[in-house]
């Protein structure tokens, strides 16, 4: 189960290994969030498990497909590569390999003893620091940035069916929506980075949902909403869908706006408040709202004005400064027309 709320979410929000969690590595692949030892199963070029894995002649050295598509000489030895060839043998081991690791934990109902070994859910690596969702996510993540978007597309789909069979068991608990929630999200990501802008609105849609299930007073949670409503928002833009752009902008600085009703909230928050009140002027200028659009620039300029960042937050006050910037330009670009 994906319990270790924090660090999944973590490695979900930025990408980066859990600074607090420090648990010593024992998976024996070296699979975990310490270290990461780039073993037999793995990409050198993407650093994470190989995904359609191919064989390059004459050296035999083994990459990613659409990482070695890239390269005419072999990264490893620097050989030619006169063609490459599928290694379906070895794909089949490295897809056990994360089933195998895939089925620690997988489920909240599975800690009866017996019932696991009755369903031969054994435990094959014991020691496996890292959970199945933050497992694969962390997969993932590697392969995208590498631009292996068809490898962590594959990886998180499986990470987001897992979350669906526990919700079916658990129901929809805040933990699970939100895990779901930033999977979702994640796999809208990679449909925008492959093209498909419609799958890529489906996901985020769905992101949406689950995360709207969720109890807003997560900072994370919010934060993580809003960023989903505002890709819809721009995939529509793009499209030319102004009033759909439009829509999706406004219930994002909605979601922003409850977040800083409270008066716990962070500069970071009402950063991202002011920003939102330029995406929805913005589209309401070119809606030719221009009332609309010039009160929410300013509104978000007064907003900016009177935050108040603390003096070590060096990059927080010059977001503020450069967001303000871009305000006040706007601002003075109607009215000088
Ligand atoms: C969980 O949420 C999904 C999406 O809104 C919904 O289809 C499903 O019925 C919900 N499940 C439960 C058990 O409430
Ligand atoms: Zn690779
Ligand atoms: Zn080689």
């Amino acid at each position: 189960m994906l319990s270790h709320h924090g660090r999944f979410w973590f490695l979900v929000q930025f990408g980066i290994r859990c600074a607090v969690c420090v648990i010593s590595p024992k998976c024996p692949f070296g699979y975990d969030s310490q270290t990461f030892k780039i073993g037999p199963f793995s990409c050198i070029i993407c650093q994470a498990l190989l995904f359609e894995c191919n064989r390059c002649v004459p050296c035999t050295h083994v990459f990613c497909k659409a990482c070695i598509s890239r390269f005419s000489d072999c990264p490893l030895c620097g050989a030619d590569i006169e063609k490459i060839e599928a290694d379906t043998n070895l794909q089949s081991v490295v897809d056990r390999f994360i089933d195998g690791h895939a089925r620690i934990k997988r489920s909240p109902v599975d800690t009866d003893e017996k019932e696991v070994i009755g369903e031969k859910k054994t435990v094959i690596y014991e020691d496996v620091s890292l959970e199945r969702g933050a497992f694969l996510v962390q997969q993932a993540m590697r392969a995208f940035r590498a631009n292996n978007v068809e490898s962590a597309k594959s990886r998180l789909s499986l990470c987001a069916q897992d979350i669906r069979e526990q919700l079916e068991i658990a129901g929809n608990t805040s933990e699970l929506c939100s895990q779901l929630g930033a999977v979702l999200g994640m796999l809208g990501d990679c449909c925008r980075a492959m093209g498909d802008g419609t799958s890529a609105v489906g996901y985020f849609d769905e992101s949406v949902t689950f995360l709207s299930k969720v109890e807003t007073d997560d900072l994370e949670v919010t934060h993580t909403l809003s960023v989903s409503l505002n890709k819809i928002g721009d995939l529509k833009y793009y499209e030319g869908d102004l009033k759909a752009a439009r829509d999706h902008y406004f219930r994002a600085l909605d979601v922003r706006r409850n977040a800083i009703k409270d008066s716990s909230k962070a500069p970071s928050q009402v950063l991202d408040v002011a920003v939102s009140l330029a995406k929805v002027a913005d589209v309401d200028r070119n809606l030719d709202a221009e009332d609309s659009a010039t009160q929410g620039f300013q509104e978000a300029i007064n907003l900016l004005e009177s935050l108040k960042i603390n003096s070590e937050e060096n990059a927080l006050e010059q977001r503020r400064v450069s967001v303000l910037e871009f305000l006040n330009g706007q601002l003075s670009k109607k009215q000088s027309d």
